[in-house]
């Protein structure tokens, strides 16, 4: 059987709002492990957790103060310990965020490095003078466009930081072999515990023009995507092969699809790349076929596609497609769509509800990047019988809930079979239960306009998924014998097909039977 990390599911957890066991509004570890059932009734592979190590909060968590410990708003060493133990024993891989592209200005690196030019730690991070005008050294910009420039200017040294996001987040220098050597030792100080994997933080971002010049006038940035990336992605990969059965998931945020497969290519770099070039797309089939083929065609044989709608990073699906009220079927449908490609799917919590993102008056703002409403609190119950902290917690929630937690929580959901639960539970069984939607060949198929199909073939194992992403119905016809395993509509009736019409958002799997 293949890998654990192309079977099934990765389901991101993002720790401060799915489960609060204490009180204080915040999320934790024991929370998380509190409710581990539901993510075996999604069938997931994996979770990948967002960072719980210490930190400030300043970007709540990738902003790491020690990458060898858990912050005691998240619980202990020993919570950590005990989550692992209990998602292996119920099957269930654990990947954790690392983030190798800047600490927070409050880990004592970046104090020591802060303290003196002459400390040894100063080359741990960039320093450089400022340009002759009196400004920054170049046009670096933070990749927050409120913060502006990439660079702060540090009174007591007299030099300037470079810092890719926030202040905060200070660039660790990895031209520098004792950098690259610390950080390799947090990544064994984790798989020797047990963590399975990692996902790489702002991979990206890890290569930069060691002569740091700038990025206006030339055809390339200069501040991202070096060539030297590669070898120090090699570096970090020799290190998780030092422990068996290991994945490396990368973020590598750039939109150019050949140099993200730059980072898959080989065998000796990642297992798994986010593509972001699909978080990125509109509703419309031609653009989720050129996407889906382009990966398909220009990737090496041995790579192996990872796909995701959405993150912590980015409003929520049905948000984002919504476009007057089409988000819930939508959210519906590309649960589907994820479940039935060739590849690993990436679910974000929440996802599984059909989540909408939260409103957050402008008093509750928290996040430096307009990130909050996607960052709402699970609904685990209905407000009406947990209170308004709807079973995330019985505090006060450090973000506010969606508008509509009494209909969309975890309970109502599960007690009712036309849920947005109840479907993607479904789905994860059938793709638990099938060699073609795992590992099987696939085939796109030329259509009706609007609609978005392919077949997923094992042996004797014939699937067809379509999904409607135009406004009109159209006639699915496929050529032969068909039975419905699914649709994402819950008005159908399931029942042999020949001619079904998909309704507008609809997707559904059919299963063929030759001839
Ligand atoms: C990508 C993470 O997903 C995002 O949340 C964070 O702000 C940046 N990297 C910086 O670590």
């Amino acid at each position: 059987m293949s890998e654990w990390w192309r079977r099934g599911a990765v389901y991101q957890v993002y720790p401060r709002s799915f489960a609060d066991s204490d009180g204080d509004g915040v999320g934790d570890l024991r929370g998380l492990r509190a409710h581990l059932d539901h993510l075996v009734e999604l069938s997931v592979a994996a979770v990948w957790l967002s960072p719980v190590f210490p930190s400030p909060m300043a970007d709540f968590g990738y902003d790491v103060a020690d990458h060898c410990d858990v912050d005691p708003l998240f619980g202990t060493l020993a919570d950590l310990d005990d989550l692992v133990a209990d998602c292996h024993a119920r099957g269930i891989r654990v990947v954790l965020d690392w983030v190798p592209n800047h600490t927070s200005d409050q880990h004592p690196w970046f104090r020591a490095s802060r303290s003196s030019r002459e400390d040894p730690r100063r080359d741990w991070y960039v320093w450089r003078d400022g340009a002759p005008d009196g400004g920054p050294p170049n046009d670096w910009r933070s990749e927050f466009a409120a913060v502006g420039p990439a660079w702060t200017y540090d009174e007591p040294t007299g030099q300037w930081y470079l810092h890719s996001y926030t202040p905060q987040q200070p660039d660790l220098d990895w031209e520098n072999p004792e950098v690259e050597a610390a950080m390799h030792d947090t990544i064994r100080f984790w798989l020797a515990r047990g963590v399975d994997g990692l996902r790489i933080d702002a991979l990206q971002r890890l290569a930069k023009d060691p002569l740091l010049r700038s990025n206006a006038g030339s055809d390339r940035r200069h501040d991202q995507d070096w060539r030297t990336a590669h070898e120090r992605l090699r570096g970090i990969r020799r290190v998780v092969d030092e422990f068996p059965d290991r994945m490396v998931v990368g973020e590598v945020y750039l939109l150019d699809l050949r140099r993200v497969l730059a980072y898959l290519a080989g065998g000796d770099q990642l297992h798994l790349a986010h593509n972001f070039v699909f978080v990125h797309l509109p509703w419309d089939a031609g653009a989720f076929r050129t996407a889906i083929e382009e990966f398909e065609a220009q990737a090496e044989p041995e790579a192996w596609p990872a796909w995701f709608l959405g993150n912590h990073d980015h409003p929520r699906i049905a948000t984002r497609y919504d476009d007057g009220g089409h988000g819930p079927a939508r959210a519906r449908a590309v649960a589907l769509l994820l479940t039935a490609l060739r590849g690993t799917p990436f679910l974000y919590q929440g996802d599984e509800l059909g989540l909408p993102d939260a409103v957050v008056p402008p008093d509750r703002v928290v996040d430096v990047d307009g990130r909050d409403p996607e960052r709402a609190p699970i609904p685990w119950r209905p407000p009406s019988v947990a209170g308004p902290g709807a079973g995330f917690t019985t505090g006060e929630p450090w973000l506010p809930l969606v508008a509509d937690a009494e209909r969309l929580c975890v309970e109502r959901q599960a007690a009712d079979p036309a849920s947005t639960l109840s479907l993607v539970r479904r789905l994860a069984a059938l793709r638990t239960a099938s060699p073609a939607l795992q590992a099987g060949r696939q085939r796109m198929l030329d259509a009706a306009p609007g609609v978005l199909a392919w077949l997923r073939e094992d042996g004797d194992e014939r699937l067809l998924a379509a999904v409607n992403l135009g406004l009109e119905p159209r006639t699915l016809a496929p050529d032969e014998e068909a039975t419905l395993l699914v649709s994402t509509d819950p008005a159908r009736p399931s029942s042999a097909v020949r001619d079904l019409v998909l309704q507008p958002d609809e997707a559904v799997l059919l299963r063929l039977h030759g001839g």
